[in-house]
């Protein structure tokens, strides 16, 4: 766990870090994200003590980074930047033992650990652990550079915009890499990012910077759906939420008030209620528990308009509750039904209902422009 308590810092007459306070805790991947120049490298060096805080402390386990000794200190913890920081002039098994070593590796097991980290972050070593820094692709280099961080086994990992100079395809492919790798490790990691995709996608919690301050601290979720000002809506941008499914869910899209009915009342007042509202089936209910589906269909072959309705509620539907992702619908529900899909509270409460063209309205909104979408009012 890493604690930034009041934590400031200035060049010369300009303050660069206004007194931030932030939490990490152990296992969690958190992103640092702000304008440039607003002290996102800054406030990272302030953890190794490259450039450290001028008041407030930082805690790591516990200990405050500034009682400890120094090479202790960058021992425990693994550091990329943006080109990598290879050694030039070694190659990419001597940059990885060289990081063994300084953790106290015995020299016999250092070979053996410098392959499995290459495999690691998904480079084959017989392939690479003899070529030199220059030989690689950029994308090769950051491997290299993940592995390295990784290799003394730190209990935090601090990463600065370690992606930001590769083309989208290997930067994606590099993100899969480190998602994949913070699961398995459980490592801790403060991620400094100025790309919300990339935030939204690695993060547990994305953290605001704005001119030294941190504006907003929450998980991507909650900062999409409601950025804390200008600052964070202008960076998380209005078509974010509806590009990313897992997020939005069944109750922010789902249409209110679908149409009910009672059980014990009959055909005929089923049929009314359906031709009222346009609809090919009523969703039965009792004390606000949806009780089942009857579809216009059953009732059509049926000639007796007073009989009770009940021999007609059918069990033959798909429903969500209402805090399923759009996303678990989507993946879940079989494009061929067609017909209402009702919300449910996890109590089996009815609440509303979805139905195939409102779930295709959706996933259309994220192509829309900005423009069009702030036309309207009253979504989400
Ligand atoms: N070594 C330095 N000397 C003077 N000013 C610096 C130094 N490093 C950073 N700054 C200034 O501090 C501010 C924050 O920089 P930085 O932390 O690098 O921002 P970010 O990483 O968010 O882009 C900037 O205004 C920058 O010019
Ligand atoms: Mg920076």
């Amino acid at each position: 766990m890493i604690e930034f308590q009041n934590v400031a810092k200035s060049y010369k007459s300009k303050t660069v870090l206004k007194g931030v306070s932030l939490t990490v805790q152990t296992g969690e991947l958190v992103a640092l994200i702000g304008a440039s120049g607003c002290g996102k490298t800054t406030l990272l060096k302030t953890v190794n003590r490259l450039g450290p805080a001028d008041s407030g402390e930082i805690l790591l386990d516990g200990r405050p980074v500034s009682q400890l000794p120094l090479a202790a200190l960058r021992r425990g913890i693994g550091y990329v930047v943006q080109d990598g920081g290879l050694f030039p002039h070694l190659t990419v098994e001597e940059n990885l033992e060289l990081v063994l070593k300084n953790a106290k590796v015995p020299a016999a097991g250092r070979t053996a650990r410098a392959a499995e980290l290459l495999q690691m972050v998904e480079l084959q070593p017989d392939e690479y652990r003899m070529l030199y820094p220059c030989q690689l692709s950029g994308g090769q280099r950051q491997r290299v550079g993940v592995a390295r961080a990784f290799a003394a086994d730190p209990a935090l990992i601090l990463m600065d915009e370690p992606f930001s100079a590769l083309d989208p395809l290997t930067r994606a492919e590099l993100q899969d890499t480190l998602a994949a790798l913070q699961r398995h490790t459980g490592k801790t990691i403060l991620f400094v990012t100025h790309d919300m995709d990339e935030a939204v996608k690695l993060a547990q919690r994305i953290c605001f910077l704005e001119n030294g301050r941190v504006v907003q601290y929450d998980t991507p979720e909650n900062v999409l759906r409601s950025p804390a000002d200008g600052y964070v809506a202008d960076f998380v941008g209005k078509n974010r939420l509806w590009g990313n499914p897992e997020f939005i869910k069944a109750r922010d899209i789902m249409k209110k008030n679908p149409s009910r009915i009672s059980r014990g009342r009959s055909v005929l007042q089923a049929l009314q209620v359906m031709n009222h509202s346009g609809v090919d089936s009523v969703l039965v209910t009792r004390a606000g528990q949806l009780e089942g589906v009857v579809w216009l269909a059953d009732l059509q072959k049926f000639k007796d308009y007073r009989a009770p309705l009940d021999n007609f509620i059918s069990q033959d539907y798909v429903s969500v509750y209402e805090d399923t992702s759009l996303q678990k619908i989507i993946d879940t529900i079989d494009y061929n039904i067609s017909g209402v899909i009702p919300v449910l509270s996890h109590k089996g409460e009815l609440l509303g209902y979805l139905t195939k063209s409102i779930l295709l309205a959706t996933l259309s909104k994220q192509y829309e422009t900005p423009e069009t979408q702030s036309e309207r009012s009253g979504v989400i």
